[in-house]
């Protein structure tokens, strides 16, 4: 087989939304700049979210929570001004032209190279300095939650959930989603890894490590299930050695009517 695979149509529009999304981070400094490159380039879950067409066009009001340096608003920003061009491939499938990010993220330094980087882009993403567990959540349409949750006991998990089902149902979209990567511990190994890197990167971002709590996916999925979501998993750890696992929760359409 030859080593260079063919382009596709997919492979280089991905590039250029790489490009267009990470751009913003050079004002951000070096820091910035190259976690943002590697994180979009190496983590499977964006184009993975993109491609299956996960985020949709009604969802106009995204909450991201433990946004990080917000490199979500800045992909949505790139991929509505893509298509606004007409540079958006046939087999990806559309999203809101505007749509309004709140970020939520615990560690000021994040907040700080969020700010830097995307506190520009139109619409003005809000980008708040705060805790999850105790964070107002706006009224919303997409909730995304990407390797989050494991930092908070699994009581405090719980009820971060039940605040973001309440959050979508005043939201009142019969679209209305959560997206949810969460580690599986039932797969021990790729658990154990995930764990590692986990530390390690919170090290090197310069944060305390912490315990972090973890549950089997049939867990997850009770969970989620008991609290009025129908939820599909998926793998989300393509190319990694992690357990990764992406849960696409939507709200029950007579729960959100
Ligand atoms: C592994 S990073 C993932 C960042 C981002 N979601 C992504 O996928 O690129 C986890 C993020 O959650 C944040 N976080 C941890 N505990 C939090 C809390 N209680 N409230 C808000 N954010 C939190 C961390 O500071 C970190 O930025």
């Amino acid at each position: 087989m030859s080593a260079t695979m063919p382009s596709t149509v997919a492979d280089r529009a991905w590039r250029e939304l790489h490009e267009a999304a990470t751009a913003p981070y050079k004002k951000g400094g070096s820091f910035a700049w190259h976690f943002a490159r590697g994180k979009l380039g190496r983590d499977p879950v964006f184009r993975g979210l993109l491609e299956r067409g996960l985020i949709e066009v009604e969802h106009e009001r995204v909450v991201d929570i433990g946004c990080g340096q917000g490199l979500f608003a800045s992909l949505l920003a790139s991929m509505s001004a893509m298509q606004k061009q007409g540079r958006w491939p046939s087999t990806w499938f559309p999203t809101a032209p505007r749509p309004a990010y709140t970020g939520i993220e615990l560690m000021p330094k994040d907040v700080a190279r969020a700010q830097a980087s995307i506190g520009h882009l139109e619409p003005k993403p809000t980008l708040l300095c705060a805790d999850m567990c105790s964070a107002e959540l706006p009224d919303c349409d997409l909730v995304v939650i990407l390797d989050v949750l494991h930092y908070v006991d699994l009581q405090a998990q719980e009820a971060v959930l039940v605040r973001v089902r309440d959050a979508l149902r005043r939201g009142g979209n019969f679209r209305a989603r959560l997206l949810l990567r969460v580690g599986d511990a039932s797969s021990r190994r790729g658990f154990a890894i995930s764990q590692w890197v986990d530390r390690t990167v919170t090290r090197i971002r310069g944060h305390k490590v912490s315990p972090t709590w973890g549950r089997p996916l049939s867990e997850w999925t009770a969970l989620l299930e008991s609290l009025g979501f129908r939820v599909r998993s998926m793998p989300m750890s393509e190319g990694t050695p992690f357990a990764n696992v992406l849960l696409v929760a939507d709200l029950e359409q007579n729960e959100a009517a």
